[in-house]
């Protein structure tokens, strides 16, 4: 497996499984233990991980290593330096135990634990300075999608993170999710196809060009989120403007992530 892999467009292009809430200690260990078993069949073209529940940050991180995987937080205090905020995981936490990637304003910390774009912004800051990776999550609700103001409100949620000083592009992510698609948060509505992404991925960019310019916009690694699984996996990174792939509801077994992860891996090598 190889350690990392960037796009012509010089993009870092990741796949993650997100565990969320769904496992214990030492069910995540086994899953580790299970994801480095079957991960020896596949030859990734890209860098693929997992972010695990911060309990089992340390013994996962242990197998994925050995895996040859990413080992990515779930979440991450918004500034340092810390000491009065019970609870919180902080960069120099992760720092110390090697992890280098951190997910930021996911959908549900904002609409569950009410994280505003301020809020978001400081994670993103506190990481880009501990040089730490975030991949920021940014979607639309079905709700604004019905009024018309998803637009307006991706472009708000960009706008507070790419803010004076900008980080170079190649420290961090976005991740386009839309709540709509997003397992957990799903109604009725049918995903969207590799090419409806494509193209929203290619009007992301036209937002961060207007912002800063067409360069940094090109180079700018954005994944899709939202219900990838290994039917799907395919469709989404045979496009051009998709930079890999966040995975809940598909990571939960070992074998079904190693199984989107060989999906995105083919779509990506199919381009
Ligand atoms: P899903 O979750 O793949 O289950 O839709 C993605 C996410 O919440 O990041």
């Amino acid at each position: 497996m190889i350690s990392d892999a960037y796009n012509k467009n010089g993009r870092r292009i990741l796949a993650i499984g997100v565990w969320k809430d769904r496992l214990t200690y030492s069910e995540s260990v086994q899953e580790a233990e299970s994801l480095l078993a079957g991960q020896a069949s596949l030859k990734l073209p890209f860098e693929c991980g997992v972010a695990p529940s911060p309990i089992a940050y340390h013994a996962v991180k242990a197998r994925l290593d050995e895996a040859g995987l990413i080992t990515c937080a779930q979440n991450i205090m918004w500034h340092e330096p810390a000491g009065s905020y019970i609870g919180e995981v902080t960069t120099r936490m992760l720092a110390d135990l090697g992890i280098r990637f951190s997910i930021v304003g996911h959908s549900e910390r904002r609409l569950t634990f009410g994280e505003t774009d301020e809020v978001v912004r400081g994670k993103f800051r506190t990481c880009v300075d501990a040089d730490i990776f975030p991949v920021v999550c940014i979607g639309d609700t079905a709700e604004q999608r019905a009024q018309g103001s998803s637009w307006k409100h991706l472009e708000t949620q960009i706008g507070a993170v790419l803010r004076d000083p900008l980080p170079p592009v190649t420290s961090f992510a976005l991740a386009y999710e839309p709540v709509w698609a997003i397992s957990t948060w799903r109604n009725a509505e049918p995903l969207p196809t590799g090419i409806v992404v494509n193209e929203i991925h290619l009007n992301l960019r036209r937002v961060v060009e207007n912002l800063i310019g067409s360069q940094y916009a090109s180079e700018l690694s954005i994944l899709y989120g939202g219900s990838v699984n290994p039917a799907n996996g395919f469709d989404y990174l045979v496009q051009p403007n998709v930079d890999g792939a966040l995975i809940g509801g598909a990571s939960k077994t070992a074998e079904s992530l190693l199984a989107t992860f060989r999906a995105c891996s083919e779509g990506f090598l199919s381009r």
